[in-house]
């Protein structure tokens, strides 16, 4: 993936100059000063200092590996989108993730795992920053940093707190189902290679013919879902805190490539207005009896990165990398997340992140951008703005011009979603614990909510989350009131 430099046989410093010496600084005599004129010392140091980026604010301590998707299915009477057209392959770079906890956190702390994946497409990137989940937390950007800083770690001891997490999550009834799902079995995959994957948004489809389509998408591993219970994830915690890292890489290593199929499910743009639920609600599913699965393609892991600094560390996604045929929808959360993602590669990374091996385009770039820290591309030659008269690029507006969204209208507000005729904070919730799980994975899901509320949760909060449970599921918040207070 790199430009390569020729393997030497001997050290050189950065700048490619044989150093005389790897292990003894140049000194006045064998035990006198140092001096300040040994600059391959002085790299050394300083190189050093600067060894780190910034970890992600969030999902920091992740892992990746490239990868292909071959289209098996024919979806293009859905979307125009390069990748997903009939026969085509497409190379691809996978990062998966916790969320909460930092870099050398443990790989089997209970979150929600990110599933990030970017598609080197022939009409540039595209990339889908999606969870395990198919759910989320909040449902409007505003609430997203709150939401983080009360899963996060406390200002005065830097310690994490589940006084926090229950205070905000039952404040804001709209996490009941998020929170559901992660305090099940799946809140804690048994490794990244069993879990799937959700663009957990509603995105936009286009069509060659211009139609427009609502999508959701579901990545499920071909691995099989697989867990950990509470008390083995503990433990693994404690043998092996990398033990998803380590499970990927190996895995690959040995030639075991993991696998996940795609698929969709399709709601004609017409139906948004009137469905039962409000489809851009990240709190939401789309029942499958309503909107069924629609198979579309396999993607597979097959390269570990050379380097994990630079192709995992330095992968910068961003859910506004979206190709033709491919848009937005009025998902609030996702069009929050069109700023926040290129705002913090510019500081994490650089403003010319998109240049770096992970993030280049492989099929070329053709803007009008320049200059900046570490450009490593040379910036156009000739004419450097648009319009010209000098022969530089110009917008296919006839080919790309798709609908760019959909028609809006009103006075400006602050307010929440307006609720379609089942919208609720509970609903879902509840049809998950009293029709998905079975009687084993209902025990279970008492028994780590109750532990979980054991764990530092004072009284005026208890009581408000054992209220969330009986607003989610009676019988659910009965049990975990009865653990609870010790029956
Ligand atoms: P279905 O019976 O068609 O789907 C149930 C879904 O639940 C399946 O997609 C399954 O995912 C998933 N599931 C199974 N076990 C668990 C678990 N322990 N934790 C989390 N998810 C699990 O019913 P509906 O589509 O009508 O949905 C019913 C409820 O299922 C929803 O209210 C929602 O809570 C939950 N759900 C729905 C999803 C959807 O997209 N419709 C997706 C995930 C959950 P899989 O097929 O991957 O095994
Ligand atoms: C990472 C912001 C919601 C999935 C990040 C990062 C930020 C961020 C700043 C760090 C990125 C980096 O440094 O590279 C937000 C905001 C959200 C939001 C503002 C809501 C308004 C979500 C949701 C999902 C999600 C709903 C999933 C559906 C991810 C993933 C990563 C990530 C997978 C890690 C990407 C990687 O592997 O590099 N988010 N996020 N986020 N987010 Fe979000």
């Amino acid at each position: 993936m790199t430009e390569k430099t020729p393997q030497l046989p001997y050290t050189t410093n950065n700048a490619g100059i044989p150093v005389e010496s790897d292990e003894h600084s140049l000194t006045v005599g064998a035990d006198g000063p140092i001096l300040l004129q040994d600059h391959y010392l002085i790299e050394k140091m300083a190189q050093f200092n600067r060894e780190r980026v910034p970890e992600r604010v969030v999902h920091a301590k992740g892992s990746g590996a490239y990868g292909t998707f071959a289209v098996t299915n024919d979806v293009s009477q859905f979307t125009k989108a390069d990748l997903f057209q009939p026969g085509r392959r497409t190379d691809m770079l996978a990062r998966f993730s916790t969320v909460a906890g930092e870099q050398g956190s443990p790989d089997t702390w209970r979150d929600p795992r990110g599933f990030a994946l970017k598609f080197y497409t022939e009409q540039g990137n595209y990339d889908m920053v999606g969870n395990n989940t198919p759910v989320f937390f909040v449902r409007d950007p505003m609430k997203f940093q709150d939401f983080i800083r009360s899963q996060k770690r406390r200002p005065d001891s830097g310690l994490r707190d589940h006084d926090m997490q229950w205070d905000f999550w039952t404040l804001s009834p709209e996490s009941a189902h998020m929170v559901t799902w992660l305090m099940g079995d799946r809140g804690i995959p048994k490794t990244y290679r069993h879990m799937n994957g959700y663009s957990s948004h509603t995105y936009m489809w286009v069509n060659a013919g211009g139609e427009r389509f609502w999508v959701k998408y579901r990545f499920k591993t071909d691995q099989g879902i697989d867990f950990y219970t509470q008390s083995d994830a503990d433990s693994m915690a404690g043998t092996d805190g990398d033990v998803h890292r380590r499970d990927l890489f190996e895995s690959i290593e040995r030639g075991d490539h993991p696998s996940w199929t795609l698929y969709v499910q399709v709601m004609p743009f017409e139906d948004a207005p009137d469905y039962r639920f409000n489809p851009f609600d990240l709190t939401k599913v789309w029942p499958h009896g309503d909107y069924p699965e629609i198979e579309v393609g396999r993607m597979t892991l097959n390269q570990n990165p050379e380097d994990f600094f630079v192709h995992i560390e330095q992968a910068s996604f961003e859910p506004s990398n979206l190709v033709p045929g491919i848009g937005p929808s009025p998902d609030k959360m996702l069009l929050g997340r069109l700023f926040s993602y290129p705002d913090t590669h510019r500081y994490r990374i650089g403003p010319n992140y998109a240049q770096l091996p992970p993030n280049r385009p492989r099929h070329g770039v053709n803007s009008y951008a320049k200059d900046g820290p570490m450009r490593y591309e040379p910036s156009r030659t000739g004419a450097v703005y648009a319009p010209n008269s000098y022969g530089g690029p110009a917008a296919d507006t006839a080919r790309f011009g798709d609908p760019a969204g959909w028609a809006t209208a009103g006075e400006m507000v602050h307010e929440a979603y307006k609720p379609h005729s089942e919208d609720d904070d509970w609903g879902q919730a509840g049809t998950m614990v009293r029709e998905v799980l079975d009687d084993a994975a209902r025990d279970r899901l008492v028994s780590n909510i109750s532990g979980h509320l054991l764990d530092g949760v004072s009284a005026p909060v208890l009581e408000r989350a054992l209220q969330y449970w009986r607003n989610v599921d009676k019988d659910l918040g009965d049990r975990v009131a009865k653990k609870v207070n010790g029956g």
